[in-house]
């Protein structure tokens, strides 16, 4: 069962400083940090995972977001039967009149969210690992190819997005999925997700190019089984383990040529996958390099509030 102190919560809010959170006087801990958005661990909420969401322009905003990510737990947990961790909205308006909301999970041991299962696996236990999370993955695109062109589900199926918990049991290691704040929905081709939300993190005089270039690309290789898997690999040089690129390349491909033909997929290649994160990298780096840039003219030249939590420099490989 969750359960949430507000009034903990609320405190932290109100005392949080976006452009500096380690000035916080309440305890925290940063479990993640996201393209738009922050795992907490905070005060004495020790079973809870808490990702603030950037503020919403309204309350209807963040109604409109909320009822998206309500329905696609429902669609991934009920209608497509993946294991998708339970979780509590928390809406809350800040000391600045802010709308914002934070989303409250159980909190998984480090050691079992994904990205650190990588880090620490045999070859075995990643043959088993792809093969847990490519049944799970397969049943979204069977159900998008029932449901074609009326409604279409999405996946980012990045290794860090899920937990292994019984890892440690001995039993098999069934995922559970952690990242459905990017709630991915299309009906007759309309993204259900007001885009708006992501472009808010956006620095405003690069709004227009992100709009352009960037956006449509990112969300649409969610909706393609191909390019889903293509990110989900080549996420692998970010986490540090290019080592498994190779296995994980021709786990994938036996697993789509024995169990999945059906859903035609084109095999991967290391090539590829690797062109694929160089793009990717200089997409997000220029993101974030002009995020900084940005939050240093709003506080420092500006001196207004500067509402991202930015981690520092990320490592890439
Ligand atoms: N319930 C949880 N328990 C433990 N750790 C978690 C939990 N949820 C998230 N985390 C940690 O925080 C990281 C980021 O979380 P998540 O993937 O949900 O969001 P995100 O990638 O920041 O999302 P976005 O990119 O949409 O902003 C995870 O990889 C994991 O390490
Ligand atoms: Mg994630």
């Amino acid at each position: 069962m969750l359960r949430v102190n507000r009034k903990l919560l609320q405190a932290f809010e109100d005392q949080l400083n976006p452009a500096d959170p380690f000035s916080s006087t309440i305890p925290f801990r940063i479990l993640g940090y996201g393209e738009i958005s922050t795992v907490f661990q905070i005060g004495d909420m020790d079973d809870l995972a808490l990702k603030r969401m950037p503020p919403f322009a309204s309350r209807e905003q963040r109604t409109q977001y909320r009822r998206v990510l309500e329905e696609y737990h429902e669609i991934l947990a009920y209608r497509i039967g993946i294991r998708v961790a339970d979780y509590l909205c928390e809406e809350l308006t800040n000391k600045d009149g802010e709308h914002i909301l934070y989303i409250a999970q159980k909190r998984f041991p480090e050691d079992s969210v994904g990205n650190r299962r990588l880090q620490q696996c045999s070859d075995e236990e990643l043959t088993l690992l792809l093969h847990q999370l490519l049944e799970n993955i397969i049943k979204i695109w069977e159900k998008n190819a029932q449901d074609e062109p009326g409604e279409q589900i999405g996946l980012d199926a990045q290794i860090s997005n899920w937990a292994f918990p019984d890892w440690q049991t001995g039993k098999t290691p069934k995922p559970i999925y952690l990242d459905t704040s990017t709630p991915l929905i299309r009906r007759r081709g309309r993204e259900l997700l007001n885009t708006q939300v992501f472009l808010k993190s956006v620095p405003s005089f690069l709004v227009w190019i992100v709009k352009l270039a960037f956006l449509q690309q990112v969300l649409d290789r969610y909706y393609d089984l191909h390019l889903v898997l293509t990110d989900f690999v080549a996420n692998f040089y970010k986490e540090g383990q290019p080592q498994w690129i190779p296995q994980a390349i021709r786990t994938i491909n036996r697993f789509l040529s024995l169990r999945a033909p059906h859903l035609s997929v084109a095999p991967l290649n290391e090539k590829k996958v690797r062109k694929y994160y160089k793009e990717d990298a200089f997409i997000w780096i220029i993101f974030f390099n002009f995020r900084r840039l940005d939050r240093f003219l709003k506080t420092r030249l500006l001196r207004r509030k500067y509402n991202f939590i930015l981690p520092g420099k990320i490592k890439r490989f």
